[in-house]
């Protein structure tokens, strides 16, 4: 059986909605996918939500529900941004799941029997509140070097120093406030710096084709490193409460939520083998059977925050683990997604809401083009900016591409009946006969147009597979121009003014001629536009395309369907709206300055104001404002209403209803279950919808918003904010 692939990208952790970074990476992925099904190769392409861990555990209490529940909200918003961006998942599971408790355990006591897995007492700051140990960055306190107050307990902020959280000065848990107290427990370790592990992950590093070559370097670097850098045992376990999966034989005991991570790509993929969904797809084998034979390709595309991970931890784990887990065959990175120039916050994403510019109308191949535009193979940071995209949809996609089709099918449905040339596209003497003259440096007969398209578009098969999707995009624009110029070269607007059949027959030709071209561009698109390009299969009457068809020609004779457009422009207005702070109804939202210390209210009506400083006020002024933590019971779209959502919220026993402008930001079914801050006095409002009694708070600035605020976890609601 020839190879079949298995691709995966990073799963989402299941606390929030997918942002730009997320987006562009199932982008990179999918076009990849695409491109390899083209060319008739099997792939399963699956993804999951990554659900466990200590930070989705508080956060589902703070809101009142069980993780679960919040892992089944969070996935149930997922299909609306994988489906919007075309992004085409065989399969969405979930790292709590029945298979993925089954596999992590198994593994685990793989690597065990293997002598890996070692256990030691670990002294650990501990809440005595809460009853829970506290990673670092649950524990604040003054900083050991520059004394500044409030940092975490493993790096200053204001001075850099890195430092050990028992070093802090008068440390805090930041759940409850309590002085945290040092205990110990026991904790089980994956044993990496086993010298059969490093041995291993030199030899898997050193073969090409595994990572990168800058990859490969960092994670040797890691490997290698002496003294105090030196590669250390890994901490797999935490105590209870967590939300994790337990370990076997060890009550109380957690695997890390890194531990179980990767291993629900396996997890994913065994769940949709047994649903069913891979045989549909066209796989007979089961799932073991599958993943041990040697044709299998495992590959997975990860960010650049988490080569560590997937480059050290997850090739040891399953190389110890032994058959059937599989060593992946490839871990391709990429860089982060910047927004003019500027880097954005993981866990708050980047200016750019994808929800936002599904919501807006924009179209998704526009963005899934500027991304292939702008990735290569390397971890390179990739900019969106608003201009250069613009003009790339514009000039590239309408201007060169559509601009072909929209131009030739005129010509062949006014004057020819819909009915390509009756000579054969693939001889050269008809290009000799049909377009004498039309040389251009480098080509010495007509024909050579036509092989030029072709011999380009076959050297975008390497780059494709190659993940050098921006030169591709490159070479594909080199097609278009090089199709437009014939066109202008050869002018059969001239040729159909004349009654004269040569004439005519020219024209045809000619049109023929550019919608071969078109169609060879269509192809070499497809992973990028699947859904222009099937609309461009469908105007041509052609069946879907395949990477072979390349080197096939349209039919003497053939007749195409009626032209509809097939993209329009990007009017920059759209691109603005998108980066505009969301300024509905702004009576119902507070919009602290971009500075980020003061808020101000802004007036019903107007638009999100830009930085600026209040007049101060005294305290007791700002006594007068009742601010208070807030349940969003529910959340719903109001008819007609454009920015509008309206909010039921809960304000412990108390319910209030209000309308917020923070449509464009937020989808109502990731809201419900939330906790934020509303002012509770302000005088109630009668809007069109309805009585708003109160307004939440939000942010935003320069970096887009609106964002709403949130309290930490430990507050409930009710409390008040002072
Ligand atoms: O960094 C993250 O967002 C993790 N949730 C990625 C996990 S990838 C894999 F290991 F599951
Ligand atoms: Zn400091």
């Amino acid at each position: 059986m020839s190879e079949t692939f298995f691709v995966t990208t990073a799963l989402p952790y299941a606390n929030g909605p997918f942002h730009i970074g997320h987006i562009m990476e199932y982008i990179q992925a999918d076009i990849w996918v695409r491109f390899q099904r083209m060319q008739d190769r099997r792939v399963h392409f699956v993804g999951a939500d990554d659900a466990h861990g200590a930070p989705i555990m508080l956060k589902a209490e703070a809101e009142g529900v069980s993780p679960q529940a919040l892992v089944a909200r969070i996935a149930a918003g997922r299909p609306r941004y994988l489906e919007g961006f075309h992004i085409g998942f065989d399969h969405w599971h979930s790292t709590d799941s029945p298979e993925n408790v089954a596999l992590s355990q198994d593994i685990y006591r793989r690597l065990k029997a293997a002598g890996l897995i070692d256990s030691r007492p670990v002294e650990q700051f501990y809440d005595p509140v809460k009853g829970m140990f506290l990673a670092d960055r649950y524990i604040k306190g003054e900083c050991p070097k520059c004394h500044s107050r409030d940092q975490y307990g493993d790096a200053c902020e204001v001075c850099g120093s890195v430092y050990p959280p028992t070093e802090l000065i008068e440390p805090y848990s930041t759940l409850t406030g309590a002085k945290p107290v040092l205990r110990t427990s026991e904790h089980f370790f994956f044993r990496l710096s086993d010298p059969r592990c490093r041995r291993f992950l030199h030899e898997w590093l050193e073969q090409p084709g595994h990572v990168q070559p800058q990859v490969a370097n960092k994670a040797r670097e890691w490997l290698t490193g002496k003294g105090e850098q030196a590669l250390s045992d890994w901490d797999i376990s935490r105590d209870a409460p967590y939300f994790g999966i337990p370990i076997p034989d060890a009550p109380g005991k957690y695997f890390y939520v890194w531990l179980d991570a990767p291993i629900g790509y396996l997890a994913s993929l065994k769940s949709y083998f047994d649903s069913g969904k891979a045989r549909a797809n066209g796989e007979p084998r089961d799932f073991e059977t599958f993943l041990t034979d040697p044709d299998t390709r495992q590959i997975h595309f990860i960010g650049k925050d988490i080569i560590y991970f997937h480059t050290l931890f997850w090739p040891a784990m399953m190389k110890f683990a032994g058959a059937p887990y599989k060593v992946p065959d490839n871990v391709h990175v990429h860089g982060f997604v910047t927004v003019s120039g500027e880097k954005m916050s993981k866990s708050r994403g980047t200016g750019i809401s994808p929800l936002r510019y599904l919501e807006l109308g924009l179209n998704p191949e526009w963005l899934r083009y500027y991304i292939a535009a702008k990735l290569n193979a390397n971890v390179e940071d990739l900019d969106f900016n608003a201009e250069d995209f613009v003009a790339r949809v514009n000039s590239d996609l309408i201007g060169k591409y559509v601009n072909i089709a929209s131009r030739a099918a005129q010509f062949i449905s006014r004057h020819f009946e819909s009915t390509l040339t009756a000579h054969r596209l693939t001889e050269a003497a008809h290009w000799r006969e049909q377009s004498p003259g039309i040389l251009l440096a480098g080509k010495d007969e007509p024909f050579e147009w036509l092989q030029s398209w072709q011999r380009e578009a076959r050297l975008v098969r390497r780059l494709y597979e190659e993940r050098e999707f921006a030169k591709a995009i490159r070479v594909c624009m080199s097609i278009a121009d090089s199709v437009n110029q014939y066109f202008d070269f050869a002018k059969p607007w001239t040729q159909v003014k004349s009654n004269l059949e040569p004439q005519l027959r020219r024209a045809q030709f000619v049109c023929s001629a550019a919608l071969e071209g078109f169609r060879i561009l269509s192809i070499v698109l497809a992973p990028v536009l699947p859904a222009a390009t099937q609309q461009a299969a469908n105007f041509l009457n052609v069946p879907e395309f395949k990477w072979s068809d390349i080197d096939g020609s349209l039919p003497p004779g053939h007749r195409i369907n009626h032209y509809e457009h097939l993209m329009t422009r990007v009017d920059p207005k759209r691109i603005d709206a998108l980066f505009e702070p969301a300024g509905d109804a702004p009576a119902d939202t507070v919009t602290p300055a971009a500075a980020g210390q003061h808020a101000q209210a802004l007036p019903a009506g107007a638009a999100a104001a830009p930085a600026q400083t209040p007049a101060s006020i005294s305290i007791d002024e700002f006594k007068k404002i009742d601010l208070r933590v807030a349940r969003i019971a529910a959340a719903e779209h109001v008819a007609g209403a454009d920015k509008l959502l309206k909010l039921t919220l809960d304000l412990g026993g108390e319910t209030r209803t209000v309308f917020a402008g923070i449509k464009s930001a937020y989808d109502p079914a990731a809201l419900a279950g939330r906790l934020t801050v509303m002012v509770a006095n302000l005088a109630p409002r009668k809007m069109k919808f309805g009585l708003s009694e109160g307004m939440v708070l939000a942010a935003s600035g320069e970096g887009g918003g609106p964002y709403l605020l949130s309290p930490d976890s430990g507050a409930t609601p009710g409390m008040r904010v002072s």
